[in-house]
């Protein structure tokens, strides 16, 4: 029940504490309640929390939580839905920019599955609908379930609001028994104007555009707030399914179209890059007209069975482009020029602007990329702008594209002022006075400092504890900058002896500026729960360099435990197998694998993740997607000429089927597929007694023969 003590009588500190613990126990009842479990306290037990909170903040406004449990109600509150893990992922798309890129796609798509340049191959176009995409599962015909892309693996439960949206259908005849169907909910630019209005009337913020408010409308706690605004839905696309919809992209929507959902009228199918151009422009040309807000063209193929072929890269199909419209413009003046240095060291240069609305959005900042781009130089050294340079005091303009960050696309030289001066790149870190070094081929300067660099450990340390990595609830950017200037956290492990440290002596973290017993204490806590960390996370988490999200999985995928990776980077210091074996993962290449090695190699990095992986329990990564395959846990390499499928292809065929394909015949091969024209291999599988077949005999291993 709700403390009853007058807030009158409340000291800062102590309602700094309640004010966390409220809205960790509102923030666990919300979701208890929404995700359909036995609600944990009862509704009046639930207002009176809230009323306390309200209270509390009423007297100390200051001391309102950026994730007040307040504003969850009429806001976008993530951790407020049951979370839904998609039974196929739900992907986002590769983007294009103009006509090369769409020719390119072509090109890659013909490569990959080995068709001649004049073999016909059609594609669909259709608008990018600018809204969120959202899963719609039928089973039996009935909607049972909606869920929204989230992460692409787990998404958040919004059944109840999908059901208010009139475009969804709620039971559909004639579909299969199981049938996910995927696309848009987006706001049409009457119904914003609309909303935007009645929002302001009612004393609230209006939204700042129509995605927005479609994504502020359908992630409401309160189902009833989603049923009074105007939401409507796409249908482009679609995830599990007991049975095919049809052979091709186009006779597949046309069938989502029959079952009753809104399908765009604009999707055309289109016999390659000269007819997806013109229909390109056909729709630019209409977008101010057609009431509701796109950002592109979306391509994909055709034909179903070439889509399967194709497959996907980690987050993106190899089947469909986005081809994204030009950036937003606008003109404003430079004010000055700062250097942000990365987890990684990079110095990136930062434009801080006259604040500039583009798009329908404020523009403060501007990444600057690199000492070249600022000069008016690209990486090799040709004029970008026309040459024209970057000064503090310029006039400049700046463009969005989509989500992007904004950037500098031009500088108008008649007002230049006198005084503006070329910009000195520095060269040493303005953060740790090391040099700054380029080095031959790279773009960017960076840091030497290594972990000397106060920024640079900062940003390590941020990386460490946010979403994707380790995730510590309480620990965000602000606290670990207060913990480092401090000097309680200065590398990884020290954050999980922070209790063994303060937890006796809590006076110190008690009295600082924001921290009291109970936020202190739930902090440790929070802490403790993630020593027990997956080896993908605990390897994201560790920040070097090129080693993002996905492919921290492929790699802890592929070696299963910490140990195996650890002694596998100790063995590829020297090249050779270990080496070799770390290459052949999908999705990990030169730059990828140099970076990785050389980072276990560094001592004093190495030595500091060892401290870090002796605070935990590393977990085991889970086995590769379970698969019946008689391939699944093999060892298969490919040589020879493969005449039904290309190298590419077979590879990523046989990786989604559970086998791990190697670039060398070596004891450890299970099987090799020799085409025609084998040579050494063959002849090594053959000395070593492995297993060899040909293609068709692969193929008809693999069930597709
Ligand atoms: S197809 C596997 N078609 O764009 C690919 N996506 O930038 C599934 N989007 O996450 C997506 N209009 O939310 C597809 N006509 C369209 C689309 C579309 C908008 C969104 C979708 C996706 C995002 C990627």
């Amino acid at each position: 029940m709700a403390r009853t003590d007058p807030v009158k009588d409340l000291s800062e500190t102590a309602a700094r504490d309640e004010l966390a613990d409220l809205a960790v126990r509102l923030g666990r009842a919300n979701l208890a309640y929404h995700g359909q479990d036995a609600p944990e306290i009862s509704d009046a037990e639930y207002d009176a929390l809230k009323q306390r909170n309200a209270a509390i903040e009423a007297r100390f406004p200051h001391l309102k939580r950026a994730d007040s449990p307040s504003d969850v109600v009429g806001s976008s509150p993530a951790d407020g839905f049951a979370k839904i893990r998609h039974a196929v992922r739900m992907l986002s798309l590769a983007n294009g920019f103009d006509a090369e890129d769409l020719r390119e796609f072509d090109t890659r798509v013909r490569r990959y599955l080995g068709l001649a340049d004049d073999a016909p191959l059609g594609f669909t176009a259709e608008p990018k609908i600018d809204g969120l995409s959202l899963s719609l599962r039928y089973e039996d015909g009935g909607l049972v379930q909606a869920a929204t892309r989230g992460d692409g693996e787990t998404g958040e439960n919004v059944t109840a609001n999908a059901r208010t949206i009139a475009d969804i259908p709620q039971r559909l005849s004639g579909a299969p028994a199981v049938l996910e169907v995927r696309g848009e909910v987006y706001m049409s630019h009457a119904d914003f104007t609309a909303l935007n209005a009645r929002q302001t009337a009612a004393g609230e913020k209006p939204f700042a555009n129509p995605r927005n408010a479609a994504a502020g409308s359908l992630r409401q706690l309160d189902a009833e707030i989603t049923r009074a605004r105007p939401l409507r839905f796409f249908a482009y696309a679609w995830g599990e399914v007991t049975e095919p919809l049809a052979d091709t992209q186009k006779r597949a929507i046309d069938r989502l179209a029959a079952l009753g959902f809104q399908t765009n009228p604009l999707t055309r199918l289109c016999d390659g890059p000269e007819e997806m151009l013109a229909h390109y422009a056909a729709i630019e040309a209409q977008r101010a007209t057609l009431g509701y807000d796109i950002d592109g063209v979306v391509y994909k193929v055709n034909d179903l069975a070439l889509q399967a072929r194709l497959g996907f890269r980690s987050t993106t199909p190899r089947w469909a482009l986005a081809h994204k419209f030009a950036a937003e413009l606008a003109w404003t003046w430079l004010e000055a020029i700062d250097i942000q240095v990365g987890r990684t060291g990079a110095l990136s240069p930062v434009a801080r602007l006259h604040p500039v609305t583009v798009g329908g959005v404020v523009v403060s900042n501007a990444t600057l990329h690199n000492e070249d781009y600022i000069a008016g130089r690209d990486a090799k050294g040709n004029p970008i702008r026309g040459g024209k340079d970057i000064r503090v005091g310029d006039w400049v303009q700046v463009y969005r594209a989509g989500d992007v960050i904004p950037k500098i696309a031009d500088v108008d030289l008649d007002k230049r002022p006198e005084t503006a001066q070329k910009f000195d790149f520095p060269t040493t870190c303005p953060e740790c006075g090391s040099d700054a070094i380029r080095e031959e081929g790279d773009a960017i300067r960076r840091c030497s400092g290594g972990l000397i660099c106060p920024a640079q450990a900062v940003e390590k340390l941020k990386h460490l504890v946010a979403r994707g990595a380790f995730d510590i609830e309480g620990l965000g950017a602000k606290q670990v900058e207060q913990f480092y200037r401090d000097g309680w956290i200065r590398e990884p492990a020290d954050i999980f002896t922070l209790r063994a440290r303060f937890g006796s002596g809590m006076q110190q973290l008690k009295n600082r500026e924001g921290w009291g017993e109970l936020s202190a204490n739930n902090l440790f806590d929070a802490i403790d729960e993630k020593r027990k960390i997956p080896l993908s996370r605990l390897l994201f988490g560790l920040g070097i360099r090129h080693v993002g999200e996905s492919a921290s999985a492929l790699i802890a995928n592929h070696y299963g435990d910490w140990d195996a990776l650890a002694s596998a980077m100790a063995a590829a210091q020297d090249g050779g197998e270990a080496w070799e074996e770390l290459l052949a993962i999908d999705g990990v290449g030169q730059v990828l694998a140099t970076s990785l090695v050389t980072a276990f190699g560094q001592a004093a990095e190495r030595a500091s993740i060892d401290r870090l992986v002796a605070q935990l329990s590393v977990q085991k990564a889970d086995p590769p997607a379970q698969s019946d395959s008689p391939v699944a846990g093999k060892i298969v390499v490919f040589t020879g000429t493969l005449e039904k499928m290309t190298r590419a292809e077979a590879k990523a065929r046989a990786e989604s089927l559970g086998a791990k394909v190697a670039g060398s015949v070596s004891a450890k091969t299970d099987l090799l597929v020799a085409g025609p024209g084998a040579g050494s291999k063959a002849k090594k599988a053959a000395d070593l007694g492995v297993e060899t077949i040909d293609e068709d005999g692969w193929l008809a291993l693999i069930g597709a023969g």
